[in-house]
């Protein structure tokens, strides 16, 4: 692959869409190479409708867990490699890490099916880095309850189910040190965009 895939996550709450953008500007200033904003569930067309199933009608974990993998693969495929192959550096706007931490972590689909299907389904696609913008659950509930209405079924979740997807994302940046960074939501926005545009140089 000759393009980067960077992964940006996070509860709902902890500021993450803030980020992106910049994110994505200052890795074209700095890197000098062409970006791809996208996201997950979504991408593609197909995947587009499959994100407004899940994040509007109810259903349970797995059946969350195995649309977000369909979505996955038809994103992965259609969309995420072939820019990689061109060289384009592909930011993602949430990925497998979020079907770990909300069906995983969340709503308690084990994590041995998940991996399963993790090992099968993004072929070929994984993350060079993955930040995780952290807040407390507590703060980043202010922080939706401050928006106008929940925006989908998943921050309509109390917050009990935003600490355990919470933990997911932080035991994970344990284990993986050297693609994960995680970055305190609750500090002032430069310090954070600071640590990002250092962080990008090491890409
Ligand atoms: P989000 O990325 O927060 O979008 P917005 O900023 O527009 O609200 O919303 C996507 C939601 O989908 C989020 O609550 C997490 C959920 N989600 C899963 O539950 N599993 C997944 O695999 C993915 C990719 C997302």
């Amino acid at each position: 692959m000759k393009g980067k895939f960077i992964v940006v996550e996070g509860i709902d709450g902890a500021g993450k869409s803030t980020h992106l953008q910049f994110l994505c500007a200052r890795i074209e200033a700095l890197k000098k190479v062409r970006v791809l904003l996208t996201r997950e569930p979504g991408g593609t067309p197909l995947a587009e409708e499959i994100r407004s199933l899940l994040l509007k009608t109810p259903m349970d974990g797995l059946t969350e867990t195995l649309l977000a993998f369909a979505a996955r693969q038809d994103h992965v495929r259609s969309v995420i490699l072939p820019a990689l192959d061109e060289g384009v550096w592909v930011v993602c706007d949430r990925f497998t890490d979020s079907t770990r931490a909300y069906q995983g972590g969340g709503a308690g689909v084990p994590s041995d099916l998940i991996e399963n299907l993790a090992k099968t389904v993004p072929e070929g696609a994984s993350p060079d880095r993955v930040y995780v913008f952290d807040a407390p659950s507590s703060l980043a509930a202010e922080r939706r309850a401050a928006r106008a209405e929940p925006s989908d079924r998943f921050e309509a979740e109390d917050e009990a189910y935003f600490e355990r997807v919470r933990h997911v994302y932080l035991d994970r940046a344990r284990d993986l040190p050297a693609i994960y960074r995680v970055l305190d939501s609750s500090l002032a926005l430069e310090k954070i965009q600071k640590e990002l545009e250092k962080d990008i140089s090491t890409l």
